[in-house]
C-alpha cells in the first residue's frame, strides 16, 4: 500500500475543515498518513515548545523521544534549516537520534503556519532502507501548507 498523497489532501481537507486547533490538526494528519503506506512505521509531529526546543506531539507507532534541541537530530536540522531532510540511512546521518531501533531511513518536514512562524516537524521513519524521495517531500509539503498553513 502507497500513500495517494493527492487522495490525502482531500480527505484531510474534509476532516478538518474549520479547525484551528494545531494538536487537533496534528492529530489527524498522523492518523491518516500513517495508516495509507506500508513504508511508515512511525508517523508523527516534534512541536516547537520555546526558542530551538522541540518537544514530542500527537504520533503513531513505537515510542518516540520526547524532547529535541534543534542542535540535535534529523528533527533538529529540519528546524535549524527549514528545509526537508530527506535521510536514504540514518546510520550515515551525524547525530541522527534513534528513538526506534529499527529505523533505516527518514523523512523530516518543517511545518509553518499562516504567518510563515515554524510550529514544528513532521518526522516519517522507515524500517525499510531508502525509503522516501523527492515525490514523498512535495506530497506532504503539499498536506502541511494546506492544512497549517491556510488563512
Ligand atoms: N530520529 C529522529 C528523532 C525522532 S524518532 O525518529 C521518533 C531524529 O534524529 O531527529
Amino acid at each position: 500500500m502507497r500513500a495517494d498523497y493527492a487522495e490525502l489532501a482531500k480527505t484531510l481537507g474534509a476532516l478538518t475543515e474549520g479547525e484551528t486547533d494545531q494538536v487537533a490538526l496534528m492529530a489527524t494528519v498522523v492518523c491518516e498518513l500513517h495508516h495509507a503506506d506500508d513504508r511508515f512505521d512511525w508517523t508523527g509531529f516534534y512541536r516547537v515548545v520555546s526558542e530551538g526546543l522541540l518537544k514530542i506531539g500527537p504520533y503513531q507507532g513505537g515510542h518516540g523521544c520526547l524532547v529535541i534541541p534543534f542542535e540535535r537530530g534529523v528533527c533538529g536540522a529540519a528546524a535549524r534549516t527549514r528545509e526537508v531532510q530527506l535521510v536514504p540511512d540514518v546510520d550515515a546521518f551525524p547525530g541522527h537520534i534513534a528513538c526506534v531501533s529499527s529505523t533505516r531511513s527518514e523523512i523530516v518536514l518543517p511545518v509553518q503556519d499562516v504567518s510563515g512562524r515554524l510550529i514544528g516537524v513532521l518526522d516519517i521513519d522507515s524500517d525499510q532502507p531508502d525509503a522516501f524521495d523527492e515525490a514523498d517531500a512535495e506530497g506532504l509539503g503539499a498536506i502541511l501548507r494546506q492544512v497549517f498553513a491556510r488563512g
